[in-house]
């Protein structure tokens, strides 16, 4: 059995990051941590940019693709392990899974936003927190489409998902959790 599924925590305004890429601490949780990392190491592969790593002491244990147009297809990454760097313009998903030794489990995808647009039409759900006290006005968006005119609700209704029951992560702090499924 293989599922696809995503992961992020965004902004009031559907932001992952700022306009430098870095991703703030007022929009990171605890208690969504303790969701992501559970969900992670549930998984049999992590999937993600070159610029985005969860972090977090289970982190080397991980198998783990990260994109990059670096290389042509698929080699090893030297600063990780278990990690190996994928180009999906040259090796396809199920290439890149078969080099690395992972044949069913979920695939946990984590960002940024061309990575998780590219796995929209893959999803088996996709994990939206949302920290609702925060904005990031000019901040990178969690989908390419997200901006003045999109949410990320409106993109994942557009391609077929529909939202389970809100979950309150941390109510104090304004942060929930809406698992979107096809
Ligand atoms: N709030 C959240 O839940 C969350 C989630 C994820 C990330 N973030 C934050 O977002 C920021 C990173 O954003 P980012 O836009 O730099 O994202 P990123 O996806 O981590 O990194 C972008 C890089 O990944 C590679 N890449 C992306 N799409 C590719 C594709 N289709 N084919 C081949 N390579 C591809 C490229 O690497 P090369 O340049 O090597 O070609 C690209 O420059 C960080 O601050 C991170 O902490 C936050």
């Amino acid at each position: 059995m293989r599922r696809i599924e995503g992961y992020v925590i965004v902004s009031a305004d559907g932001m992952i990051a700022d306009g430098n890429g870095e991703m703030p601490d007022f929009i990171r949780n605890a208690a969504d941590q303790r969701f992501f990392q559970a969900g992670l190491d549930r998984a049999a592969v992590v999937v993600h940019g070159r610029h985005s790593h969860e972090g977090g002491p289970r982190a080397a244990r991980r198998k783990r693709l990260i994109l990059t147009r670096q290389v042509a297809a698929i080699a090893p990454d030297p600063s990780h392990a278990n990690a190996l760097l994928w180009n999906p313009a040259g090796a396809t998903l199920e290439q890149a899974l078969e080099q690395l030794g992972v044949t069913d489990g979920t695939i946990a995808v984590i960002g940024g936003p061309e990575v998780f647009s590219l796995f929209l039409p893959l999803y088996d759900a996709f994990h939206l927190s949302r920290a609702a006290n925060a904005k990031i006005p000019g901040g990178l968006p969690v989908f390419t489409e997200v901006g003045p005119n999109a949410t990320p609700e409106d993109v994942l209704a557009r391609r077929g998902f529909r939202p389970g029951a809100r979950r309150d992560l941390d109510a104090a702090a304004g942060v929930s959790l809406v698992t979107w499924e096809r």
